[in-house]
């Protein structure tokens, strides 16, 4: 049976930089013989303007269906006067909830021809790969009890509740003893096992999997305040980290600033059924919007993860990878990874290098 993508390109850059994608898609297709069937969908301020709504019941439906979603990015200065519950970010968020993605997975590579773009130094960084995955729908961002009491005394009491499951534990580790396996087989799982109750049970339980079923994986702990300094004193010692939600959230964005290259990452949201939304990490960049001016390439790799992760199409993605590396190698740049001696491009000729080179 034919594999299902949908497609939800959005707004802003997010259509431009999704055509890339899609160019993509077809010649691999076909050079590696690929079922595959795409449709599209309106989300965000698209969404609005045409129904009313950031994402109707109908592309809901589709997604759930899907065995992979390309999203592009949502949001802009139109539709900033709605009403909270009713902005286009709560298209992306609404997807996440009802699909049950709790598994972020963001990659922080850089490409050995950007290494200059990073405010580390260049042998720190250049070959950089890290995975990071990141717990996302569970921990202190979602635990109850939550809120603000008034204590006897009058004054104000902040509180929230950082809670996590045995089950939710072990599904997101057992994404992460995956990733390890298809990639250089180690994992780090970043916790607070010496002061929090909670992440103690991570560890346990971590250290439990690894020793039982992942005995290929070579699986180490760390502290999350050691594993923010050791990402910026020497990244290049990790393969995949494995940590909860605030931990993901803090942790993912220092390593994606590693990179210096916002164009350039993607990002995979998974849920148990290995259903996932691909989507690049930066927005819709509304001030180069329909410019041609936009990186497609984290758009493109977004793809690739697609065909990795939710579809096993390993060589097909494997093969985009390197395409993107090649057109690089070229000294093809859109604007915002430009440098001295490189030439420079728009969103469709760098789209058309890539199906170039494959
Ligand atoms: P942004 O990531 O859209 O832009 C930040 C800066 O990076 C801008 O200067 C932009 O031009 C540049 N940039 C981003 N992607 C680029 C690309 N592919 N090629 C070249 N340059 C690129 O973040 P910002 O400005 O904070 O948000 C703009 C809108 O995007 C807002 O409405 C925000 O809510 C939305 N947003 C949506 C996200 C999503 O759909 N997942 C994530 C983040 C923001
Ligand atoms: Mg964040």
């Amino acid at each position: 049976m034919s594999k299902q993508i949908l497609c939800l390109p959005g707004d802003g850059i997010g259509p431009e930089i999704v055509v890339e994608a899609l160019k993509v898609l077809d010649v691999v297709k076909s050079q590696f013989d690929l079922d595959i069937e795409v449709s599209e969908g309106l989300v965000g301020g698209a969404s609005l303007d045409a129904h009313g709504v950031p994402l109707t019941d109908e592309v809901l439906a589709v997604a759930k269906k899907s065995d992979g979603i390309l999203f592009g990015a949502v949001g802009g200065p139109k539709w900033d006067d709605q009403p909270m519950m009713n902005r286009p970010e709560r298209g992306l968020l609404k997807l996440r909830s009802e699909m049950g993605l709790f598994a972020n997975l963001r990659p922080a590579m850089l490409f050995p021809q950007l290494a200059e773009a990073s405010s580390l130094k260049h042998e720190l960084v250049a070959g950089l790969d890290i995975l990071i995955v990141r717990e996302l729908t569970g921990g202190i961002y979602f635990g109850e009890p939550r809120g603000v009491r008034t204590l006897e005394n009058g004054e104000r009491e902040g509180y929230n509740s950082y809670v996590y499951r045995e089950s939710e534990i072990k599904r997101i580790a057992k994404v992460a003893f995956e990733a390890a396996q298809k990639r250089g087989g180690r994992l780090t799982s970043v916790d607070k096992s010496n002061v929090l109750e909670v992440t103690a049970l991570w560890r346990e339980l971590v250290t439990e999997m690894g020793a039982a079923d992942y005995s290929d994986v070579e699986l180490s702990h760390m502290y999350v305040d050691n594993a923010a300094m050791q990402l910026v004193r020497a990244p290049k010692q990790f393969d995949v980290m494995v940590t909860g939600n605030m931990f993901g959230d803090i942790l993912s964005d220092c390593a994606a600033m590693l990179t210096g290259s916002i164009g350039m990452l993607p990002s995979a949201s998974l849920n148990e059924a290995n259903q996932g939304m691909y989507e690049p990490v930066h927005g819709s960049a509304p001030d180069i919007a329909g410019q041609g001016k936009a990186n497609p390439l984290a758009q493109i790799l977004s793809l690739a993860m697609l065909l990795r992760y939710s579809l096993g199409e390993i060589e097909a993605a494997d093969a985009i990878e390197k395409a993107v590396s090649d057109v690089l190698d070229q000294g093809l740049r859109t604007g915002d990874i430009a440098s001295e001696g490189c030439t420079q491009v728009g969103t469709t000729e760098m789209g058309d290098a890539v199906v170039k080179c494959l």
